[in-house]
């Protein structure tokens, strides 16, 4: 594999959770793999669990990592060609890349919908400078318009512990008080769409997902009726994408939050969410807290989704 910016690129899914779960059970087993290769993880936004797990499963596979955060300590770039550079934006990443690319072998980089503009946000206008200009292998950390790292993490997780063959998984949203990219429910849709589950979106009208990563789901505007019967709720919170009201919030409803009576509805489902998440917007204490929550275990295999997807690249490395 030489990029990864979707979970497509991982081909057979099932293949890939039980590579996944091999590297789980032998996380060091592949140490040699990248010994004396770099990893440079670039930063334009704020992380925990990424920053924190793919350093992780990059150490495992015996690489060095450099952590850049854009934002603090480097100088601001500019990411517009044709700008007159007389403002406070010192560098230019058409330059920045190429040097950035010269000290590592592998690239992963975080850069977020800025909804500015909803045709630079879908043309994934930072990260496909990286794959352009770098001439590295590219990973996301989360780009415009996907978190395939979580996604393939989520995935794991509801292959670990679902209880039937083809569980029913709703993707809620839930209200929140910011406007938030739809990066996350994305990449969750397009990876439930390509597994043999029922699947359901609900939310509100108006927060319609485009209509790529929504796909074959159902769409159901009742949340009480999604619930019934479901195996996995996965909440989530994103802003509209739909034209005149992209990245706009339409909506801060609590009758959406996820609470006890809500998961009543379920099949005694699990709870998850990609954190972080704002308590008692996106879901209640007890909910989070309860002994159905998968928020913990769903975090810790973003280690060994980080792990599976470094391993790809490293093995495709010439
Ligand atoms: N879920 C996730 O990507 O978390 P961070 O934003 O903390 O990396």
């Amino acid at each position: 594999m030489r990029h990864y910016t979707s979970i497509s690129d991982l081909g057979n899914l099932k293949a890939a959770v039980s590579e996944a779960l091999q590297i789980k059970a032998r996380p060091f087993a592949w140490q040699n793999l990248g010994k004396n290769k770099s990893l440079l993880m670039i930063f334009f936004n704020s992380s925990l669990r990424t920053r924190l797990s793919t350093q992780k499963a990059a150490t495992n596979l015996g690489m060095n990592v450099i952590v850049l955060d854009v934002n603090q300590g480097a100088w601001k770039l500019e990411t517009e060609r044709g700008v007159i550079m007389d403002g406070d934006k010192s560098e230019h990443l058409l330059e920045a890349i190429p040097v950035m690319a010269s000290y590592c072998d592998v690239i992963g980089v975080r850069s977020f919908a800025r909804f500015e503009s909803k045709a630079d946000d879908y043309s994934e206008k930072i990260l496909s400078q990286f794959i352009q200009y770098s001439g590295k292998p590219v990973f996301s950390m989360e780009a415009a318009t996907r978190h395939p790292l979580q996604s393939f993490a989520d995935l794991i997780t509801i292959e670990e512990f679902k209880e039937t063959a083809r569980p029913k998984v709703v993707l809620t949203w839930a209200p929140h008080p910011k406007a938030l990219p739809q990066a996350v429910p994305n990449s969750f849709a397009e990876t439930m769409n390509l597994c043999n589950y029922e699947f359901v979106i609900t939310h509100p009208k108006g927060y319609e997902l485009a209509p790529e990563f929504s796909g074959k789901a159902r769409i159901e505007y009742d949340q009480n009726r999604a619930l019934e019967g479901a195996d996995f709720v996965y909440a989530k919170n994103w802003a509209a994408f739909a034209d005149p009201n992209y990245g706009k919030i339409l909506s801060q409803d609590r009758s959406w939050t996820i609470d006890s009576k809500k998961m009543s509805l379920t099949n005694n489902a699990h709870f998850m969410h990609c954190l972080p998440v704002r308590r008692n917007m996106i879901v209640s204490d007890d909910v989070i807290e309860g002994p159905r929550s998968l928020v913990i275990p769903e975090a810790a295999n973003r280690e060994f989704s980080a792990q599976t997807v470094l391993k790809r690249i490293l093995e495709g490395l010439t």
